[in-house]
């Protein structure tokens, strides 16, 4: 939202509006966004909008409530509408209109709306994502709370609620209603701010989005000075519009890309209200579970890449892929911290490991960036079947682990729509043979402290049999004592996708040629004591893509053995529903 000209509108008046504009800029001036914190101090504090909103990590909160909307309806309210320099601006008539509800506490005055776009169908400009996805632009109604002056308002935590609604572009959508009459000012708006004698009212505007449906945060003004004194509320379904009423808004200002980039939540709740469906996270499911969406529906889920050509896992045929003599040796920084990990989770589909901030690091083998570790998680079969995801000439393994790292460069947001922002290190884990070499020789041969490793980690499982629970790991327990002395510098190369939904089309997949040994007992255990069973997705066709093989070496090393004690699973078997 837009603070400097809404100050100085209030404020100081018309005249220095057009110099007010020309101090920041959204992109081709020397205060683009991520310089604004070097102008403006609070736009690099940590309290900063817009965010990502990732709907599995939303919090419901049963306060959230209906809102009550004065005089949203009247269509005597729209006073005028102006290009303030960076977006087309309406202002309301002062004191008629207000919001009150939706867990706000009080009143507040609203006072203005304004939007936020992109530039063509194919780069969208909404301001806050919602799980990577980006709308094709964005609406903010903003109210001060009741009785404050705008400076004081900008002086309180809680001084301003503003309503964000994303706004969808459609091939059917009404051409002829009140988004039509609005944007038919567009053209008139250059310099001058202009009565606005419409006949719509903010409702008609909304058109019939459910406002029960909303996420709510603590945030900042979206522009310079960034103060952050916002309650965010971001409605979670999209106003549909035509789309070509979209593109009338960078076509007749001339402004394009009008959004500022998501801001990490540093450590901040997102609450949902009761009204919001459940994350998507948990609408999906595996093959034999019950739910709507199996893995042959993914892509009908909301905002799913699930239906792309470049999807994972795939099957890997070893003698149709193409040897790359750039797949060298990877650096792995930290991988051998025993306190890396920060907590264990039960995500409702696997157990995942997720890692301290960045810490832990992947960089070499061929990737060209560095990455941050963020996660590692499981995938496995039942006791009669496995469950790799990846096969390797059709064969699939009893179980697979995933180390998931983003591009440091890169917020996790933007790392979700980079082909390459993601590498995923997939660990093939099969059992050691129940003949050749006994266990007794294989627990010699191998130091034990890869099995306290794996002991230590499941001890933590009975705690997190509540889905979304978690287990902070105070244990050492570090990443190279679980994987052992695998062979790292062997592997298959490809470009993929996310296995779970929405499947996004950004991960360098990594694919070790040697499997991780474990014991037989062991691998059956985990389909056993977690409830789940065959949570993998099935292979997904190669398409165009080719799979690159390091040089083949000689000499590699043998198997190894990680020896999980059967009983330290066992004590996680009684609830742990998956
Ligand atoms: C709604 O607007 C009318 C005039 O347009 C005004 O008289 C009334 O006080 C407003 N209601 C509220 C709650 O502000
Ligand atoms: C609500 O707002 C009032 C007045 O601004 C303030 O004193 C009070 O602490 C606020 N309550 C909460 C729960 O934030
Ligand atoms: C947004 O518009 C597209 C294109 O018409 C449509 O497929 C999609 O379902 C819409 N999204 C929502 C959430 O309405
Ligand atoms: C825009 O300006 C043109 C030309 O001055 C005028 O004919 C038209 O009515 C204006 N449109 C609106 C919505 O005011
Ligand atoms: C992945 O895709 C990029 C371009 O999109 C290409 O340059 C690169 O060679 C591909 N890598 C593999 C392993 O296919
Ligand atoms: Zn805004
Ligand atoms: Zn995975």
């Amino acid at each position: 939202m837009h603070l400097p000209s809404l100050l100085l509108f209030l404020s100081l008046g018309p005249l220095i509006k057009c110099a007010a504009g020309s101090d920041w800029c959204y992109h081709g001036c020397p205060q683009s966004p991520e310089h604004w914190a070097d102008h403006y101090v609070s736009c690099g504090e940590k309290r900063q909008s817009p965010i990502d909103i990732a709907t599995g990590n939303v919090q419901m909160d049963p306060q959230l409530l209906s809102f009550t909307f004065a005089n949203f309806s009247s269509r005597h309210v729209i006073k005028s509408i102006e290009n303030n320099g960076h977006t087309v601006k309406c202002k309301l008539e002062a004191d008629d209109v207000e919001v009150s509800g939706g867990g706000l506490n009080g009143t507040y005055s609203t006072i203005q709306f304004h939007f936020h776009w992109g530039s063509t169908e194919h780069h969208p400009g909404a301001e806050h994502t919602i799980d990577g996805h980006r709308y094709p632009m964005e609406m903010h109604i903003v109210s001060l709370k009741k009785g404050l002056s705008v400076q004081d308002a900008t002086q309180d935590s809680e001084g301003i609620a503003v309503l964000g609604f994303f706004i969808n572009g459609t091939d059917d959508g009404d051409m002829s209603g009140p988004w039509s009459e609005l944007t038919s000012y567009l053209p008139n708006i250059t310099d001058t701010e202009v009565d606005m004698k419409s006949s719509i009212s903010i409702h008609d505007l909304i058109g019939n989005v459910d406002l029960t449906k909303f996420y709510r945060y603590m945030g900042s003004l979206t522009t310079p000075q960034c103060n952050e004194a916002v309650v965010w509320t971001v409605f979670q379904q999209p106003i549909n519009i035509n789309k070509n009423q979209v593109q009338r808004f960078p076509m007749a200002t001339g402004f394009t890309n009008v959004y500022r980039p998501t801001r990490p939540l540093n450590g901040r709740r997102v609450f949902a209200s009761p009204a919001t469906p459940s994350p998507s996270s948990h609408s999906w499911c595996y093959e034999e579970e019950p739910c709507e969406y199996k893995p042959s529906h993914w892509l009908q889920l909301p905002h799913s890449k699930c239906g792309g050509e470049r999807q994972s896992p795939v099957d890997i045929e070893t003698r149709d892929t193409v040897t790359d003599e750039r797949l060298g040796a990877f650096a792995f920084t930290k991988f051998d911290d025993k306190h890396a990990i920060k907590h264990v989770t039960n995500t409702g589909h696997s157990v995942k490991c997720v890692l301290k901030e960045d810490m832990v690091e992947v960089s070499g083998g061929g990737l060209g960036y560095v990455y941050s570790t963020l996660q590692f998680h499981f995938h496995w079969g039942s006791d009669k079947s496995d469950g790799s995801e990846h096969k390797v000439d059709s064969k699939r393994y009893p179980m697979e682990m995933h180390i998931v790292s983003k591009r440091k460069d890169l917020s996790l947001a933007e790392a979700l729509r980079t082909p390459n922002g993601l590498a995923v290190l997939g660990f093939l884990i099969e059992a050691k043979k129940a003949d050749g070499r006994s266990s007794s020789e294989n627990v010699e041969t191998h130091p034990t402290s890869d099995m306290e490793a794996w002991n230590k980690l499941t001890s933590y499982f009975p705690a997190i049999h509540n889905i979304n629970s978690k287990v902070n790991v105070t244990d050492g327990i570090s990443i190279d004592d679980l994987l052992g002395d695998v062979n790292r510098a062997e592997y298959f190369r490809y470009n993929g996708s996310l296995t779970t939904p929405s499947c996004d089309e950004a991960v360098v997949w990594t694919v070790f040629k040697e499997a991780v040994k474990m014991d037989q007992a062991l691998m059956t255990m985990f389909p056993t004591l977690a409830g789940h069973h065959n949570v993998y997705r099935p292979t997904q066709s190669l398409h165009k893509r080719k799979v690159y093989s390091t040089k083949s070496a000689s000499g590699a090393p043998g198997p190894i053995v990680l020896l999980l004690l059967p009983a330290c699973l066992w004590a996680f078997s009684h609830n742990l529903h998956l």
